[in-house]
């Protein structure tokens, strides 16, 4: 197994998404002896926004482009051969505004590259990046998995309609949620995630040691 965590809260130590994705990232790592881990922290060391030398330079050949361009779109390189070697991704993310954090968002904005990720053809796009495992990992201050607040929820849906589109459709959402709403809410909330961490490391468990038997 080889994992790419990728988190992006700017809460620092208080994240609950940081500390779920950890967890998750740590219980897959100890399952799995041989597995090996990537670490992106978004906060620490974030991408730069996307601007006209990355925009013109994901389209020009990579012998032509001016330095800058080069620089941009090597950032964008390095961040894609991070998520191609890996078969595994926890994306982690607080709720930020009704979504995303911005620098997660900044993130699928060098991640989505016409030609690498994605490409058109006759049927339409086509995502590229097949066969990973994604776990999005998203911390709310309010409920948006159900309820009045389900209409609100632009980080989820969101996720998942630009990692389909990168060919990314086997996602899981572990929600850390209502965590605004009092420390009660927030030890259940964390222990709920827990539970879902503890049972998607059991299934991955068994998944491997079916396929190791067959
Ligand atoms: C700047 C900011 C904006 C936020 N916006 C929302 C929001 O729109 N809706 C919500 O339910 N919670 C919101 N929250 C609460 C966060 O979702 C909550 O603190 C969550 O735990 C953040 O994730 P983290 O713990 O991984 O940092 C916001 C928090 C911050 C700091």
């Amino acid at each position: 197994m080889s994992i790419l965590l990728v988190t992006s809260s700017p809460r620092g130590a208080a994240s609950h998404s940081t500390r779920v994705a950890n967890e998750l990232a740590d219980k897959l790592l100890a399952a799995d002896p041989s597995a090996k881990l990537v670490a992106r922290d978004l906060v620490a060391n974030p991408l730069p926004h996307i601007d006209p030398d990355y925009s013109t330079g994901i389209y020009t050949p990579a012998e032509a482009r001016t330095q800058r361009q080069a620089e941009v779109v090597g950032v964008s390189d390095t961040v894609l051969d991070e998520l191609f070697a890996a078969d595994t991704v926890i994306l982690a993310t607080g709720f930020i505004n009704f979504n995303i954090s911005s620098t997660l968002k900044s993130w699928v904005d060098h991640v989505a590259r016409s030609g690498k990720t994605f490409a058109y053809g006759d049927a339409g796009p086509k995502g590229l990046v097949t066969g990973k495992k994604v776990y999005i990992v998203l911390a709310s201050g309010g409920i948006y998995s159900e309820g009045a607040a389900v209409q609100f929820d632009h980080a989820i849906p969101y996720l998942r309609s630009v990692l389909g589109f990168l060919g990314m459709t086997d996602v899981e959402v572990i929600r850390i949620e209502g965590v605004g709403m009092g420390a009660d809410a927030v030890a259940a909330a964390l222990a709920k995630a827990s539970t879902k961490v503890d049972a998607i490391v059991a299934a991955t468990g068994s998944a491997e040691r079916v396929a190791a038997a067959a």
